[in-house]
């Protein structure tokens, strides 16, 4: 059957979805080259917030009363069970998170509706599977989240903690990097968590005491893996250890994405984020101090229940000691069976559109900055192809996942890496010339 994978959300989902490609053309189905030339669709869902599920949901009943066969996926799946065939006129099949290896059996089943609903608690299936054409290769090291931010859902959609063993996950590494794949990032709701509430190895090692750093450790032993990347931390998991092995492998890029939600420690508290504002920093310093480009990438959240002038201040100045690299603002939205859900959304939508515009501009202004200083300086780029800006130009990324783009040096390709010097910063983009 002719099949496409239409996604939102985050990159787990954007893992799942590709897992899911690779099993139906396991199984033999195609994947269709465009919309219309699909039989079926399977569209993978995000709820973190209102504005995210919408999409989904009105994207998969337009399918729906386009006469295709839609299956929806993710995390909006598990938060509606019945309610997404409600939701969804003429939907055929919904499958949560951890269930999404059955996807192509309930095609071969063929027998609709159907709900797979997973209890939170399973390990899932179907996380081994690839489907990669190009250097870059995501592996999901850890599932869910058991951290219950006030605001969060993702807990209640994506289950328990669960770390694959260390021994999977490191055979799926060594087989995508024997495919060609140059470049490994790991994946998680809270990758530093790797190995704390689930064991991931079945022994004590000397050298390291902590699962996640004897992971990268591990990884960057695999003979042709040039680059380690990983996604998404807490400040907790800012270790010495974790700095000792980005001290010892080059390979683990020089960037961190680590959401901090707000800068104040009142609204920390209340959202149970479990870090303060100076332990937040303190941990951006322990990473700068080890090396000043290192990138430092952040979520933040404006208009929290009862988040005043004075907390957004915080917010702002946070920001600014900070120094991010860059940062997704994002404005409440109140999610069913959160705890925060409780409480009156109190920030006027105006007011968080424009605390939403003042952090943007302030990050602009940063970014630039920022870039500023890395002018003059030459950095290794792993070349991806024409920028999407400018067709004249290539872009890849440096270390830090900064966007470098160059006019190509003849006979490139996508993988190879480029020493750029940078003649030009923007808030979001370096440019320079191969050398
Ligand atoms: N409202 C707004 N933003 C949210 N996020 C998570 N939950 C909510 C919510 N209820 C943001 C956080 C998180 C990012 C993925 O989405 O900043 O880091
Ligand atoms: Fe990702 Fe969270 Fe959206 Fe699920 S709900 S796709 S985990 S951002």
């Amino acid at each position: 059957m002719k099949f496409l994978v239409k996604t939102y959300g985050c990159q787990m989902n954007v893992r799942d979805s590709e897992a899911v490609v690779a099993l139906m053309k396991a199984a033999g189905h195609e994947q269709a080259a465009t919309e219309e030339d699909a039989e079926l669709v399977l569209v993978n869902s995000c709820t973190v917030r209102d504005m995210a599920e919408r999409k989904a949901i009105g994207k998969s009943g337009n399918l729906a009363s386009d006469g295709k066969i839609v299956g929806l996926m993710g995390c909006a799946v598990k938060r509606l069970g019945e309610d997404a065939f409600r939701k969804v006129k003429g939907l055929s099949f919904a499958v949560s998170p951890r269930r999404i290896g059955l996807v192509p059996k309930i095609v071969a089943d063929g027998v609709y509706p159907r709900l797979e609903l997973d209890d939170g608690d399973e390990i899932p299936t179907g996380l081994d599977a690839h489907d990669v054409s190009g250097f870059k290769a995501f592996v999901t090291i850890l599932v869910g989240c058991d951290n219950r931010c006030s605001y969060c859902i993702v807990p209640d959609v994506r289950g328990h903690e669960y770390s694959r063993p260390a021994a999977e996950v490191l055979a799926e590494a060594r087989a995508l990097v024997a495919r060609g794949v140059k470049e490994i990032c790991f994946l998680g709701q809270s990758v530093l968590r790797y190995g704390r509430r689930t064991p991931a190895w079945p022994d004590a090692d000397a050298a390291w005491t902590e699962p996640f750093p004897r992971l990268l450790a591990a990884l960057c032993e695999i003979e042709g893996l040039e680059r380690v990347r990983f996604t998404s931390a807490h400040p907790k998991g800012c270790t010495d250890e974790l700095v000792r092995a980005c001290r010892r492998f080059p390979q683990v890029c020089r960037h961190i994405h680590l959401p901090v939600q707000s800068g104040s420690d009142r609204v920390l508290a209340e959202m149970g984020r479990r870090y303060t504002r100076a332990e937040y920093l303190a941990a951006v310093k322990k990473l700068r101090d080890f090396d000043p480009e290192f990138a430092v990438t952040t979520d933040v959240i404006v208009g929290y229940p009862g988040e005043t002038e004075a907390d957004f201040e915080a917010t702002r100045s946070l920001m600014e000691e900070a120094q991010f690299d860059n940062a997704f603002v994002f404005k409440y939205s109140p999610r069913p069976g959160t705890r925060s859900a409780a409480l009156p959304d109190d920030v006027p939508v105006a007011e968080k559109e424009r605390r939403d515009q003042v952090l943007l501009a302030d990050q602009e202004a940063r970014g630039l900055k920022r870039n500023q200083m890395l002018v003059g300086t030459v950095r290794e780029v792993f070349a991806e192809g024409p920028s999407p800006r400018n067709a004249a130009r290539w872009s890849g990324r440096d270390s830090g996942n900064r966007i470098v783009a160059f006019p190509p040096p003849p006979g490139i390709r996508a993988g190879d890496s480029v020493s750029v010097r940078i003649v030009e910063a923007h808030p979001q983009i370096l440019v320079g010339e191969a050398v």
